[in-house]
């Protein structure tokens, strides 16, 4: 279980987290919500160490995240695709992969000397590009094609994918929808439920909340770094306040 307790995170002397406590069961796909500018990319940024909380806990499974380094916390099992996708533009589809692998390569000194293929001798790391390639066979076949050139549906995909190199047993999204046409959007959400059903977990942060609900078994809304509501994802569809605020209806 994702177990975040009572976690505060400052920008300077800007609160960005407010006491936020949250949990992810193993298996559950849990939607964060909340307008711009709440604090959601701010905890997943802390979930991972990108960002360090000034008070509160967090551990997934037995491992505490809060005082651990971030490449620790990649081996640890926590993996987060970021907002805006990130990705090196001018490295090809496969070597932005293969850096999803990096703490596989920094285990051995002398791999960080060597070309980036070196990775590829490693069989725990085929095997990973294989899963990756069965998930998203328009990558596999764009392989030597250049990251920035890709689609934005594709870039995500490679973001999601590069995220998956690194093996997880949780997956932490942000905002993996933005900018996407309806049917990738649905894609994209279906890959989610596929890769849960296959055992991973997510802690999926949406602009879209429908979408996000509609796959959710639970929900958190954000609102100035606090989380003020929490229920079912089919309760928070249902409520009229969460409609008005994030649904767009009545
Ligand atoms: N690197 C930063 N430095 C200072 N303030 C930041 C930084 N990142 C975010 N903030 C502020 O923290 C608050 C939460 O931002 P963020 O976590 O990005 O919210 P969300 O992802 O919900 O839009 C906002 O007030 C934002 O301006
Ligand atoms: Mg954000």
């Amino acid at each position: 279980m994702l177990n975040v307790q009572a976690l505060s995170v400052h920008y300077g002397r800007v609160q960005a987290v407010r006491e936020a406590t949250l949990t992810v069961k193993r298996g559950e796909i849990v939607a964060l919500l909340g307008a711009n500018g709440a604090g959601k990319s701010t905890l997943l940024q802390a979930i991972v160490g990108l960002v360090r909380p000034s008070a509160g806990q967090m551990s997934w499974n037995d491992a505490r995240l809060d005082t651990m380094p971030t490449h620790r916390v990649s081996r640890a099992g926590v993996a987060l695709v970021p907002e805006g996708r990130q990705m090196l533009a001018s490295l090809s589809v496969r070597d932005n992969l293969l850096l999803g692998a990096y703490h596989e390569l920094s285990r051995s000194p002398t791999a960080l000397m060597a070309p980036m293929h070196w990775v590829l001798t490693r069989p725990i790391v085929r095997e990973r590009l294989a899963n990756v390639n069965r998930l998203f066979p328009r990558l596999a076949e764009r392989h030597s094609q250049m990251a920035g050139s890709l689609s934005g549906g594709e870039q995500q995909m490679l973001a999601i994918g590069r995220a998956l190199m690194a093996a997880p047993s949780l997956l932490l999204l942000d905002e993996p929808s933005i900018g996407l046409a309806p049917n990738l959007v649905q894609e994209i959400l279906a890959l989610l439920v596929r890769l849960r059903d296959e055992g991973l977990t997510v802690l999926l942060v949406e602009q879209d909340a429908h979408a996000a609900l509609r796959i959710a078994e639970r929900g958190y809304v954000m609102e100035t770094g606090r989380i003020v509501l929490e229920d079912q994802a089919r309760a928070l569809l249902a409520s009229p306040s969460i409609r008005r605020a994030y649904l767009g209806g009545a």
